[in-house]
C-alpha cells in the first residue's frame, strides 16, 4: 500500500459558510479517506473571485494531480480553468459551471430542470390568475441563470400567471430581506415565491410572517438538505411548500476525479438527479437520508479504527526493531 503513488487533489470551494457547502466538503473528505494514497486539500474562496483565481493558480503551480472547482461566478473563472487544461492538469467542475466546455468533466444536477420542477408545481395549481415572485441566486453564477431559465420556460406559457416582481439575491438570506419587504408592501400578497435556494426561501418566509402574509404565500426553495435546519425539515414544518433536491455531488466528485486519473473513460457531463420534496414525501426523504448518514458514520468510524490499528502495528514494529538493535 505504501508503494502506491500519492495522489494530490486540490479543490477550490466557492465558499464554506453554509451547510450545503459543508456537507459537500464532508462527503468529499469521507470519500477521499477511503484511499490512503489520496490527499485532498480544500481551499475556501469565501465568495471572493480574485481569491478563487489565486487558489487555482497555486494549484497549477504546485502541479497537483487534478483540480476540482466550484466557481463562484462563471465568466471570471473560465480563463483560469482553461489555463489548468493547457498546463495539462485535468479539471473537474462541480455544481456551478464556467462559460464554456473547456474542462475535463462537470458534475452536478441539471439546474434548468430544477427551475422547471419549481415551475411545474405552480402550473399544476393554477386555476384563476396567480401572482408569483422569483428570488434569484447570485447573478452570473450558473445555477441562478439556469434555475431562472427553467422556471420561465414553464411559467411563461401561462398568461394567467403574472410576475409581481423578481428580486436579485446573492444566495444568502440577508441579500433579499429588505427588497422583499419593500416589494410585498407595495404589491400586496402573492400566491407563490420561488427562491433559488432554501436559505433565501426561509428568509422570504420570515418577511412574509412579519407582514402577516405567511399563510397566503406558498414558498418553494432549492437544496433539500437533511438535518434540523435543512429544507426537508422546513417542508415538514410547513415553512416551505416544497423544495427541489439539489444534491451536492461531493462523493461523486472524488470518484470521478479518481477515474480521470486512472485514465478511465468519464462522461463530460455527469448529471445528478433532482426531485421535488413536498409534504407527501418529506418523511420518506428524511428517513432515507438519515440512513445514508448513519452508514456514512459507520464507514468513518471503521476507517479510523483501521488507522488506529495501523499506528499500533507500526509502533509495535518500531519497538521490535529497537529491541533487535539492542
Ligand atoms: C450553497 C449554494 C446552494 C445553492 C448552490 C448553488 O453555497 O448557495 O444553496 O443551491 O450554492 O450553487
Amino acid at each position: 500500500r505504501n508503494n502506491e503513488a500519492e495522489i494530490r487533489i486540490g479543490f477550490s470551494q466557492a465558499m464554506m459558510a453554509d451547510e450545503w457547502r459543508q456537507s459537500m466538503n464532508n462527503a468529499m473528505e469521507v470519500q477521499a479517506s477511503l484511499y490512503p494514497n489520496v490527499t485532498l486539500s480544500i481551499a475556501n474562496a469565501n465568495y471572493n473571485v480574485q481569491q478563487q483565481i489565486a487558489q487555482l493558480k497555486d494549484f497549477i503551480t504546485d502541479s497537483v494531480d487534478i483540480i476540482i472547482v466550484s466557481p463562484i461566478q462563471s465568466k471570471p473563472i473560465t480563463p483560469i480553468v482553461e489555463e489548468a487544461m493547457n498546463a495539462g492538469i485535468p479539471i473537474l467542475v462541480v455544481d456551478r459551471k464556467t462559460d464554456n466546455q473547456k474542462y475535463t468533466a462537470y458534475v452536478g444536477a441539471d439546474n434548468i430542470e430544477v427551475g422547471r420542477n419549481a415551475g411545474k408545481i405552480i402550473v399544476s395549481n393554477v386555476q384563476d390568475s396567480l401572482r408569483v415572485i422569483e428570488i434569484r441566486g447570485l447573478a452570473g453564477s450558473s445555477p441562478a441563470e439556469e434555475r431562472s431559465l427553467g422556471f420561465h420556460q414553464i411559467l411563461d406559457k401561462f398568461p394567467k400567471i403574472k410576475f409581481a416582481g423578481t428580486i436579485e439575491g446573492d444566495w444568502e438570506e440577508e441579500s433579499i430581506t429588505e427588497r422583499l419587504r419593500e416589494l410585498l408592501s407595495r404589491t400586496g400578497t402573492v400566491d407563490y415565491i420561488f427562491a433559488h435556494n432554501d436559505r433565501m426561501a426561509k428568509g422570504a418566509w420570515e418577511v412574509a410572517r412579519n407582514l402577516g402574509m405567511e399563510g397566503q404565500i406558498k414558498i418553494i426553495g432549492v437544496d433539500g438538505l437533511n438535518g434540523p435546519n435543512g429544507g426537508i425539515q422546513l417542508v415538514k414544518d410547513g415553512v416551505l411548500n416544497a423544495t427541489i433536491l439539489y444534491p451536492t455531488g461531493g462523493a461523486e466528485a472524488i470518484k470521478i476525479a479518481l477515474k480521470i486519473l486512472n485514465a478511465e473513460v468519464v462522461p463530460t457531463n455527469n448529471i445528478l438527479s433532482t426531485t421535488v420534496i413536498d409534504q407527501f414525501n418529506a418523511d420518506i426523504m428524511q428517513n432515507q437520508f438519515s440512513k445514508i448518514n448513519e452508514q456514512q458514520g459507520l464507514i468513518e468510524s471503521q476507517i479510523s479504527a483501521i488507522k488506529r490499528q495501523e499506528q499500533l502495528y507500526y509502533s509495535q514494529n518500531n519497538i521490535l526493531k529497537i529491541i533487535i538493535i539492542f
